[in-house]
């Protein structure tokens, strides 16, 4: 059920969680302060307890009730990056529910860059929001996916095709170094420039664990297995239960099974979770995706790259 924005924030004042629009991916929105709202979000979207969650805020002056935002890093990056596609872990205030954090020492905040969301906040105050699927389902960038996830009835804010359609970047500002625990728009090239010194980047493994238990859930998977693509020597012989995700290949077939993005890595990165729940609507038993290299010059690819390896069926 599409809600106004003021609807929303009365709903979230009232400990109800409600859909709400941001520039990477639709969140699942509960008021920040409130312990019962917040376990409804856990309970809707059968997360794991120990899978903290990110606090949205909407001006920066928020951020220093919830988090030590005295260090020069955390000034910068968000000044530059602040409303945008960035997440701040930083050392947590005492007042910040352990529900949120899932008991860590930390809290990831960010500002969303889009004004609905932003009208919500504002009006509502902090929200802790993370994207609006089920948990392991693809990332909902349209109202219609996260109606499908949870129910029409659902209040939404609808604020459109998102426009980034990948996640934000989450960065951990807490330990000795910078480091970046999940890739996103902004790039480790981009917050280096900011901070003039060196991130480093989380892979998989014992740190990143410690750091961010949320890593070790699988995450952005369709029903539809996902695959690179081995070869082209199948040109002829594209299978009908099969998605074809091209962006460089030339071919001119079109077909609806067969979708090129012509090295627009912007709009792949917008589409990606939509064709992964198109390819479940539609039946399709696979997904082929030609292979990205990370050469291309596009900010998103690290992000793309990041989700589709998550997504790959073994
Ligand atoms: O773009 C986004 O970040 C979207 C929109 C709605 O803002 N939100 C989102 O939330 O992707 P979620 O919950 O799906 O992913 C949040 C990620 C998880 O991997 C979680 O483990 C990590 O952030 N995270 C949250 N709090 C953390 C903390 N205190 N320390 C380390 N990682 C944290
Ligand atoms: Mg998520």
């Amino acid at each position: 059920m599409i809600v106004s924005v003021h609807k929303a924030a009365k709903l979230i004042q009232s400990g109800d969680v409600v859909g709400l629009p941001t520039e990477t991916v639709y969140g699942i929105a509960a008021d920040a302060s409130n312990v019962m709202a917040v376990q409804k979000i856990f309970d809707l979207k059968q997360r794991p307890a120990d899978n903290p969650l990110i606090v949205h805020i909407s001006d920066i002056n928020q951020a220093a009730s919830l988090a030590e935002t005295d260090s020069e890093d955390f000034k910068r990056l968000a000044t530059a990056f602040w409303p945008g596609p960035l997440t701040l872990v930083l050392p947590k205030k005492l007042q910040v529910l352990d529900i949120i954090t899932a008991g860590l020492q930390t809290v990831a905040l960010r500002i969303p860059d889009h004004p609905k969301a932003l009208s919500v906040i504002d009006e509502a105050g902090p929200v802790a929001a993370p994207s609006a699927n089920r948990s392991g389902r693809p990332s909902p960038t349209r109202v219609k996916h996260v109606e499908d996830d949870f129910s029409k009835s659902f209040p939404i804010v609808d604020g459109g095709t998102c426009n980034i359609g990948i996640e934000s970047t989450v960065l951990d500002l807490s330990g000795d170094s910078p480091a970046i625990l999940r890739p996103g728009k902004i790039t480790a090239g981009q917050i280096e420039k900011v901070i003039e010194k060196k991130v480093r980047l989380e892979s998989t493994g014992e740190e990143q664990l410690r750091r961010s238990p949320g890593t070790r859930y699988s995450h952005y998977k369709p029903e539809a297995t996902i695959q690179w693509m081995e070869s082209h020597e199948s040109i002829d012989q594209y299978r009908p239960d099969t998605l074809y995700i091209y962006h460089t290949f030339p071919i001119d077939k079109s077909r609806t099974n067969i979708v090129h993005f012509k090295k627009n890595y912007i709009d792949l990165g917008k589409s990606l979770y939509d064709l992964y729940r198109t390819a479940d609507k539609k039946n399709y038993r696979q997904i082929l995706i030609e292979p990205l290299m990370n050469t291309s010059r596009s900010d998103i690819i690290p992000a793309l790259l990041n989700r589709i390896e998550r997504s790959l069926s073994q």
